[in-house]
């Protein structure tokens, strides 16, 4: 006996949605298509653990759903939703709340990143945050999680939880007619290997690509048009030295390495492949044809977008659509999960 093999992923509704966002789980989300029924969530109760505006809010959720049905994600044959509107994602978490360790969320370091200097005033939600993504994940009994490498110490500690649910709970989880040696959880495994994991800041090689820098010239936005993108890369921080012809040589040019990195990935190549075409070359040559390369990838996706985001009724209609057949396997598993930790079943569920 194993899992079914299920893979869902998330993203916030935070606004600048960015090339990183885009190749680093976008991308590898349409990939997975093709191989495995996909459950693919707009997070927005993930984004609300920092202030959001009421009012972006809803058109940030927006956003997120058009750039996934822009990218080539189909709504139909497999589920797109937002997460507030399945209302089991709040209530697992909160038995995973129960669940999981003090210490373990301590360790967090998207916390650390996140609370900054003044710990004392970030939101419970912010320090709760991986709890809620473990329920949305589990909550579904999905087995496969493509994202970017950022969020690996997240998935760890969702199989840590789910690990020690099926534990704690294994004599009622065989009373309840599953299986002891199997558990009732699966353990989430990420999927991180994609071309372009991390993708990093156009302004500083060594810091991740980011919604939230301050400078815009630090990432290609999925709105931007083709002039800002070929201003971006054109501006793109460089040393001074040619490509070299072998990937080896990237090693200590973070900000080469990053360049080579996001044209291989928009050009479904490797790193080898695209140094043996422009090894010896200088950025006078490789920026053009890097801004061409992602003008030709981001702008049909760009110009979808905005014709999507004219029409939110029909946005609203897909999510609703969405949250309904995810609602639908979100409920029978909480209402076993309920019978696993000895609560009484209501009458919806
Ligand atoms: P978020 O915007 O934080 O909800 O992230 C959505 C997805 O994009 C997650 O799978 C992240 O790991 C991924 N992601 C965010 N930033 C980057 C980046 N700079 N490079 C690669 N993947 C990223
Ligand atoms: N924490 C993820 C991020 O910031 C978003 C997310 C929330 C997610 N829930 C998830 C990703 C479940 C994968 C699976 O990028």
């Amino acid at each position: 006996m194993s899992f079914v093999p299920l893979v869902f992923s998330g993203v916030q509704p935070t606004g600048n949605l960015h090339l990183g966002n885009y190749l680093g789980a976008i991308k590898r989300f349409v990939e997975m298509q093709a191989t495995h029924d996909c459950i693919y969530c707009v997070v927005d109760q993930h984004a609300i653990t920092v202030w959001q505006d009421p009012f972006e809010l809803k058109k940030q959720i927006r956003e997120v759903t058009a750039a996934f049905l822009a990218a080539g994600i189909d709504p139909v044959k497999h589920i797109v939703f937002n997460q507030s509107q399945v209302p089991e994602h709040a209530e697992l978490a909160w038995v995973f709340n129960c669940v999981a360790r003090m210490g373990w969320l301590n360790r967090m370091t998207q916390f650390k990143e996140k609370a900054g200097k003044d710990k004392e005033n970030a939101s419970v939600g912010l320090f709760a945050y991986p709890t809620l993504m473990a329920a949305d994940i589990l909550v579904y009994r999905a087995t496969h999680v493509p994202v970017g490498e950022d969020q690996k110490q997240h998935l760890e500690l969702a199989r840590d939880i789910a690990q020690k649910f099926n534990n704690d709970f294994k004599a009622s989880i065989v009373s309840n007619g599953h299986d002891g040696e199997l558990g009732y959880f699966p353990q989430p495994e990420p999927l991180t290997q994609g071309p372009a994991p991390r993708v990093m800041s156009l302004r500083d090689g060594t810091k991740k690509m980011s919604k939230s820098d301050p400078s815009d010239y630090s990432r290609i936005n999925l709105t931007d048009d083709q002039d800002a993108i070929a201003q971006k890369v054109r501006k793109a921080r460089t040393d001074s030295e040619p490509l070299p012809s072998e990937v080896d040589g990237l090693k200590e040019r973070p900000d080469a390495d990053n360049l080579v990195t996001i044209y291989a990935a928009l050009a479904s190549k490797s790193r080898a492949d695209v140094l043996g075409e422009f090894g010896g070359s200088q950025f006078s040559v490789f920026k053009p044809a890097l801004a061409d390369l992602a003008v030709s990838v981001l702008s049909p996706i760009n110009t979808r977008m905005r014709e999507l985001m004219e029409d939110p009724g029909h946005i609203d209609a897909v999510l609703a659509d969405g949250s309904e057949r995810a609602g639908a396997i979100a409920a029978k598993v909480m209402g076993e999960v309920k019978d696993i930790v000895g609560f009484l079943r209501s009458r919806k569920s």
